[in-house]
């Protein structure tokens, strides 16, 4: 949600600026502007749309200027256009303002800044910060900033510039990211790491609260009462070529390549030459666990998703009652949380909004809170107890895929780990399990080597307008994530159905030509599945279904086949799942889709 990027230093601020906004433009596409210091001013450009038209606007009447602020957006308060874009400023632009979040109180700020004679030009919440930062300021801007928070309510990440101290870019957040680059000669603020990444690998991650000063030889980092902080310098390991494009069309299609990689890197955490799964950073014990009388796991979209399949596994392995909830919903429905509570939260950003608020509210009622994600040093990472980290390596992408598979490798991790501490799971179980596990990598890569019989069926059909998946038990959890995936990202309507509920209603939907996705992975489910296919096909559906290679059967009854290899039923989410995920990759590349930057999307939701 939004992405922000400041640079004081020796170079041409603008280059930085927007090579940093295009690593950041997975977080909001609707505008994109910034605000770079020229001949003792401040120079502004924002245009509604896509990066590339500022880029171009930059190229044809460049900036001389070393030191700027930019912003890449996704709508909230107003529409998106040129005046909505950010930087905003005050009337007479010598306070600069970008912003990720929400102010929750700007109409009241706006009424009473009006009343005051502040004029408005846009509809944003942001803009009310700039004049509230105008009516604060007394000569010294981090005091003025350091008053605004008091005032401020909401989440917010804040970059601001004021002409007269053209010395310093000040970054403040409250439950939105920023991080600090730390540079020679050079300092940067951004919303995420991969912005700064071509120049620093030392960052400073910022904590709530916190106001950051950043000037062309250092960095000053100060807690709300205004005494100093110590920096501590978190060092990144991880390549920049990470988080490029590596020569695919599109970040989904490469992320989807990447996927056997992650799962080999997070099946670590079951270590083939030891009998015990590790951890790392979770402490939870054997007398923990027999303390717990409820496990909820918590998440948003593809993560909640993931968490359906955690609950499966976590009962049956470690025998724990389990209860998944969507985070918007938990943390507005007085949930029954206690010290006897394990909350498990998933999200790969370790930003989304409603996750953090579930696992505060958790915390606050003396439950046990643990963490599984994809970014180390984010919000959640930090507020959790005990964190797992899915080892899938920066997603780009909005549409989530290495992120989903790592944490359903994480959950079977977690799930044996409880198992075998209970006592549920035996040594042996363990291993066996474990060695299939080790396969996954081989499954998934088999599957992605099928790419082109899948664009096929997307060729096919790209001109539906709906889609149905269908499927039981752990397949009906992969048929949610597989619908959510296809709509997302090539606007398909589609809908996910546990196989045993069509008769229930949504098969009135089937006519002739609908298009179902069938999985039936599930051996003991296999032959119920066949019969589900029987009733939608006798209506006029045309069925693809997915299967084991072993159940040939199935051949008979659906219209095609695509075949994963024999495993045992727990694992097959993951291979599956991949199917699924290049179907939707192709649905909407044939759909012309863009399908990195889906329409009123953004990757990591840090607003409510
Ligand atoms: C869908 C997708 C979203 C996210 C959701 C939670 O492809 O990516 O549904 O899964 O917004 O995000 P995180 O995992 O970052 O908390």
């Amino acid at each position: 949600m939004c992405g922000i990027v400041g640079y004081i230093g020796e170079k041409q601020c603008t280059d930085v600026i927007l090579s940093g906004l295009t690593k950041l433009e997975y977080r909001g596409y609707d505008s994109a502007g910034l605000a770079a210091f020229k001949d003792k001013a401040i120079e502004t450009r924002k245009f509604k749309g896509r990066l590339q038209i500022l880029d171009e606007n930059i190229k044809h009447h460049p900036i001389e200027s070393t030191m700027g602020i930019g912003h890449t957006r996704w709508a909230t308060h107003g529409a998106p256009s040129d005046v909505n874009s950010h930087p905003h400023t005050n009337e007479d632009h010598s306070i600069v303002v970008v912003h990720n979040g929400i102010i929750e109180n700007y109409l009241e700020l706006r009424e009473r800044l009006s009343k005051n004679g502040y004029k408005f030009t846009s509809q944003t919440d942001t803009e009310v910060v700039a004049h509230l930062l105008d009516e604060l300021y007394r000569g010294d801007i981090i005091d003025a900033v350091r008053q605004m928070l008091s005032i401020v309510k909401g989440s917010y990440a804040f970059a601001v510039v004021c002409k007269n101290e053209p010395d310093k870019i000040i970054g403040v957040r409250k439950d939105s990211p920023l991080i600090v680059g730390l540079g020679k000669g050079e300092n940067f603020l951004a919303s995420d790491i991969p912005a700064i990444l071509p120049y620093t690998r030392e960052v400073y991650l910022m904590q709530d609260d916190e106001i950051v000063v950043c000037t062309r030889d250092g960095v000053t980092v100060y807690d709300k009462d205004g005494s100093e902080k110590p920096i501590e310098i978190f060092h990144v390991t991880w390549n920049a070529i990470d988080a490029e494009k590596g020569g695919y069309e599109h970040f989904m299609l490469k992320e989807i390549h990447e996927q056997p990689e992650g799962i080999r890197k997070t099946l670590h955490y079951m270590p083939e030459d030891k009998d015990e799964v590790i951890l790392g950073d979770v402490k939870i014990t054997k007398e923990d666990l027999q303390r717990y009388n409820k496990v909820y796991i918590v998440a948003c979209g593809t993560a909640y998703h993931a968490g359906l399949i955690g609950k499966y596994l976590i009962e049956k392995y470690a025998r724990m009652s389990v209860e998944v909830d969507i985070a918007s919903e938990f943390r507005y429905r007085n949930p029954i949380v206690d010290e006897q509570t394990l909350l498990i939260a998933i999200s790969q950003s370790g930003e989304t909004a409603d996750t953090l608020a579930a696992m505060r509210l958790a915390k606050n009622n003396g439950a046990r809170v643990m963490a599984i994600t994809n970014v180390i040093g984010s919000s959640v990472d930090r507020e959790a107890q005990d964190v797992l980290y899915t080892l899938a390596g920066p997603e780009i992408a909005v549409a989530s895929t290495k992120a989903y598979v790592t944490q359903l490798v994480s959950l079977y991790a977690v799930s044996l780990h409880f198992g075998l501490l209970k006592g549920t799971l035996t040594k042996d179980e363990y291993i066996a399990l474990r060695r299939e596990l080790y396969h996954l990598p081989g499954y998934v890569q088999r599957i992605i080597d099928l790419d082109k019989k899948i664009q096929n069926i997307a060729k096919e059909h790209k001109d539906k307008e709906d889609m149905y998946f269908i499927g039981r038990g752990l397949d009906s959890y992969v048929c949610m994530e597989g619908s959510l995936k296809l709509k997302e990202i090539s606007y398909i309507h589609s809908e996910a159905a546990a196989a045993g509920e069509l008769k229930h209603g949504p098969i009135a939907l089937i006519e002739e030509g609908t298009l179902v996705i069938a999985l039936c992975t599930q051996d003991f489910l296999f032959e119920k599945m066949l019969s589900n296919i029987q009733e939608v096909r006798a209506r006029g559906a045309y069925v693809v279904a997915f299967s084991k290679r072993s159940n040939e059967a199935i051949t008979k009854e659906a219209d095609e086949t695509f075949f994963i290899d024999d495993m045992p039923d727990d694992i097959t989410p993951i291979p599956t799942v991949v199917y699924l995920q290049l179907l939707a990759y192709h649905f909407a590349t044939e759909r012309g889709c863009d399908v990195d930057k889906p329409r009123n999307l953004a990757k990591s939701v840090t607003v409510e």
